[in-house]
């Protein structure tokens, strides 16, 4: 039975809280690392999270003139990229916390004709959007921090194109056990301590490392995408399980 999709209580990482607690939680979480979110990303993972966030965007291959809504959004990682692929892209960025799309914006301008980018800070669970809206929806390590991914893939789902394709890219399960053992022990001994020492926040990344024990493997994330209506759903393991990318569509 997958967590989180029927109750009012969920996962903190390890803790449970209510849904309405882990949306403050989660708020202060990328409130307090900002800042330092992009050098943390780059340090931990040694600069992967580039190629992994490189992929996502190379199965996408978004087409001339079609819309997407890039979700947790954050700094603009994936934003960037899709512009960058393919700048006939009208890209929105929605994100939950305004610090984390003040640090975008800083770092991949406000919009305008050549970077066609708006940024909006709101609740993936409520969307400020009409039904049927976007050609895609790309989504990189952001649904692991909703509050209920049920209704989060719901909300997508409403607001994507018949014919509209989300991308999902989360960390995943790693099924070679000797593997697994060293991942976990450099997540659970190395991680947080790089977090106290170059976001001086110990706390947010060891949520980061619960988080990513508490959320649904391969398999399980594919089968929530089904029971939400997507179909023709598809996963690729990168880095040996650590990242998968989901894809699914509205058809
Ligand atoms: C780990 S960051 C990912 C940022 C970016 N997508 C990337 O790949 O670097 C997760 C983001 O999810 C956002 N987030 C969490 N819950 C959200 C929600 N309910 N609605 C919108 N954004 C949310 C956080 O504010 C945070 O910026």
């Amino acid at each position: 039975m997958i967590e989180n999709t029927h109750q009012d209580n969920t996962s903190f990482g390890y803790r449970t809280v209510t849904e309405q607690e882990k949306t403050g939680l989660v708020k202060e979480v990328f409130s307090s690392v900002s800042s330092k979110y992009d050098i943390m990303n780059d340090t931990m993972s040694f600069g992967i999270h580039r190629v992994w966030k490189d992929a996502l965007v190379d199965w996408m291959a978004p087409k001339d003139k079609t819309s997407c809504l890039d979700l947790a959004g954050g700094t603009g990682d994936i934003a960037k990229r899709i512009l960058k692929r393919n700048a006939g892209v009208d890209v929105h960025v929605v994100d939950l916390t305004p610090d984390m799309i003040f640090e975008g914006r800083n770092k991949i301008g406000l919009g305008s004709t050549n970077q066609p980018v708006s940024w909006i800070v709101g609740d993936g669970l409520q969307l400020p959007f009409k039904d049927n809206q976007f050609d895609y929806c790309t989504i990189g390590f952001g649904l692991r921090n909703f509050r209920n991914y049920t209704n989060a893939l719901k909300e997508i789902y409403r607001v994507l194109k018949l014919g509209g394709r989300l991308l999902v890219l989360e960390f995943s399960n790693v099924p070679n056990e000797s593997l697994r053992q060293l991942y976990d022990s450099y997540s659970f001994k190395v991680i947080p301590k790089l977090g106290g020492i170059i976001a001086s926040d110990v706390d947010s990344y060891q949520y980061l490392v619960e988080s990513i024990r508490k959320f649904p493997g391969q398999e399980e994330l594919k089968e929530l995408m089904a029971e939400t209506g997507f179909e023709n759903i598809r996963y690729r393991n990168l880095s040996f399980g650590v990242v998968a990318i989901h894809s699914g569509w509205k058809i």
